[in-house]
């Protein structure tokens, strides 16, 4: 079976999902083990890296027309409108995913409306910008968990893509959905915000003449922390002053940080202390 799919959104994790999508095991081969094709058809009117570029389409009505499923990766506030766009021709049948793990399959509702089945699908994973003349990753989503809730039809779809990108599907309900993108924002960005605190302070361990070493001296420690916290759990994991109850070292370290990184070592402290 061929699959025939276009992308609203090619950015970031539009991009990514389009290069996965032809490379995976089925690929344009058809050899993965749901036997499925996936055929890119379009990208709506823009490519931001340029990749696929042959395939931008402006007109949304053949896009909609002539593809099975349709992908809005799009910005979050951009997702609404596209959908609304899609409705505007006739969508009945074609299946719509958004990729957003903080939103619901709400966002989809104009489509749904007109008779499309729709899901949220989103990978629990992050994907920065793609650095100029890098080759893109041939599956950045093999081993991960993509979020999904919405339609019976669309879902059934989202477990097929996933077993071909060698990922898992976690389903979802709607109104829990948010506590998943909380957790993944602490995972990921609340991690660059504390190593961002550790890389100032190393910086301030350096001297014009010797500038201190970067925040690498520091990843076998961050490695090992994961894990500690993959084989023990996240409370148990826990070593430190703070684990020791030496709270003049705490207090020692209050003393030479500047305001805004107190103020963000004692909330920490503090939620540590909490079960
Ligand atoms: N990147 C990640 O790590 C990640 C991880 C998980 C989920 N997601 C989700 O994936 C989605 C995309 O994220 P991203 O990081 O890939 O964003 P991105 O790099 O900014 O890509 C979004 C692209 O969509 C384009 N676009 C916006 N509205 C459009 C429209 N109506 N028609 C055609 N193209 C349109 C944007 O162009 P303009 O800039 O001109 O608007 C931009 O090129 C978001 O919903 C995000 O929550 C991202």
């Amino acid at each position: 079976m061929t699959l025939k799919f276009s992308i609203i959104g090619a950015g970031n994790l539009g991009t990514r999902l389009i290069h996965a999508l032809l490379n995976c095991p089925a690929g344009s081969s058809g050899g993965g083990s749901s036997g499925v094709r996936y055929e890119l058809k379009y990208l709506y009117k823009k490519s931001k890296y340029g990749y696929y570029s042959s395939s931008v389409i402006n007109d949304i009505e053949p896009l909609v027309q002539e593809s099975d499923i349709i992908f809005i990766s799009t910005q979050e506030s951009k997702i609404k409108a596209a959908a609304q766009e899609a409705a505007a021709t006739n969508p009945a049948g074609k299946i719509f995913f958004h990729t957003s793990n903080c939103l619901t399959s709400d966002e989809l509702l104009s489509l749904k409306l007109k008779g499309a089945y729709t899901a949220s699908f989103s990978p629990l994973q992050t994907f920065p910008g793609i650095e100029p003349g890098k080759d893109i990753e041939l599956n950045p989503f093999k081993g991960i968990y993509f979020l999904a809730e919405g339609d019976k039809e669309a879902l059934q779809t989202t477990m097929e893509i996933a077993n071909d990108l060698e990922s898992k599907v976690l389903i979802v309900d709607k109104d829990k959905k948010i506590h998943y993108h909380t957790a993944a924002v602490c995972s990921s960005n609340f991690l660059i915000a504390i190593l961002k605190l550790a890389e100032r302070q190393l910086h301030k361990a350096g001297e014009p003449a010797q500038p201190a070493p970067g925040i690498e001296i520091m990843f076998p420690l961050i490695r090992q922390t994961l894990e500690n916290v993959a084989y023990r759990g996240v409370v148990e994991s826990l070593t430190g002053p703070f684990k020791r109850k030496e709270m003049g070292i705490i207090q020692k370290h209050l003393e030479h940080l500047e305001a805004d990184e107190a103020v963000l070592y004692k909330a920490l402290t503090e939620f540590l202390a909490k079960d």
